[in-house]
């Protein structure tokens, strides 16, 4: 951050692990006020809240609480999320709407419950975080990519909205980054038996890779440089590699893009 710049004050959805806690320690080194939130009890360095992003009352106390005790709300990092695999006909219908619950809806909710308080300073920055997976959809983790387009859809209006305001909102697009994330993806239990191995498989490609993944740290640089940015691009991905697929997704027709993608993770007999 540069020299001679005032308080700032920052909230981050999932500091408790992965992403966030390397976002919320990096932007506390930096100076920053930071207050972490997480579902469950964690210790932190930092100013933490334990809070489920699914319940708007928690989160709009908690935000009253800190706009009274710090007077400003300017930096929204939301990286509160969860994943879950299978088919899409052996989802079960209550995860689904966890899922949307958690990623697209907790998003929604924090974003709701700190507006007011940057329309107050006339300044805020919000980072949401989407995935490489809500620009390339991925076969058996359909709803994820579901929920992460739609979080980079919500981004980009909300920004037009507040910009007025003094506000901006922008997406981050991490690839395959070595966190809790893996560990804690629910899977459906009954899918093998329809679909073969080509679950398994997929899911076991995608576990593989994000275990080979970037280093969360890497991923909060990014987050905390488009955060002190005047003018962020609405869209920034994560890693070269992540920026060159993306890319190639933009010139080549989706019917390539697609057939790629069936090849990685959804061909038969693999
Ligand atoms: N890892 C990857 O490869 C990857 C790639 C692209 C995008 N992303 C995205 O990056 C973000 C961070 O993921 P990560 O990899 O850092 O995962 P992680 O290590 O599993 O961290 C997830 C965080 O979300 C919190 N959380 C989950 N449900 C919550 C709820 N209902 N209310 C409040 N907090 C909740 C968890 O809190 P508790 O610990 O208390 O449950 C935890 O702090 C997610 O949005 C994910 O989709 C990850």
């Amino acid at each position: 951050m540069k020299k001679n710049v005032k308080k700032r004050v920052a909230v981050i959805t999932g500091a408790s692990s992965g992403i966030g806690l390397a976002t919320a320690k990096m932007l506390k080194s930096h100076g920053v006020v930071v207050y972490g939130m997480a579902y469950n009890d964690f210790e932190a360095e930092f100013n933490y809240i334990k809070c489920d992003v699914t319940n708007v009352e928690q989160i709009e106390s908690s935000m009253k609480e800190i706009f009274e005790k710090e007077g400003r709300i300017d930096y929204l990092v939301n990286c509160a999320g969860m994943g879950i695999s299978g088919s899409v006909e052996n989802s079960p219908n209550e995860k689904i709407k966890k899922i949307y619950d958690v990623n697209f809806f907790g998003t929604v909710n924090m974003c709701k419950a700190v507006l007011p308080y940057m329309r107050k300073n006339s300044f805020g920055h919000i980072v949401n975080i989407s995935s490489v997976a809500g620009e390339l959809p991925i076969p058996f983790q359909t709803f994820y990519s579901a929920t992460k387009a739609s979080i980079e859809s919500f981004t980009a209006g909300l920004s037009m909205e507040v910009k007025p305001f003094g506000i901006k909102a922008v997406c981050v697009l991490p690839g395959d980054t070595k966190t809790g994330f893996t560990n804690a993806r629910e899977k459906n239990e009954v899918d093998d038996a329809s679909y073969g191995k080509r679950v398994s498989n997929s899911v076991g490609q995608m576990e593989h890779d994000e275990e080979h993944g970037m280093t969360p740290d890497s991923v909060a640089k990014v987050i905390c440089k488009v955060l002190y940015k005047k003018n962020p691009k609405p869209i920034n991905v994560v890693g070269f590699k992540y920026k060159f697929f993306i890319f190639l997704t933009h010139i080549l027709p989706k019917k390539f893009v697609y057939k790629v993608l069936y090849d990685m993770y959804a061909k038969k007999n693999k």
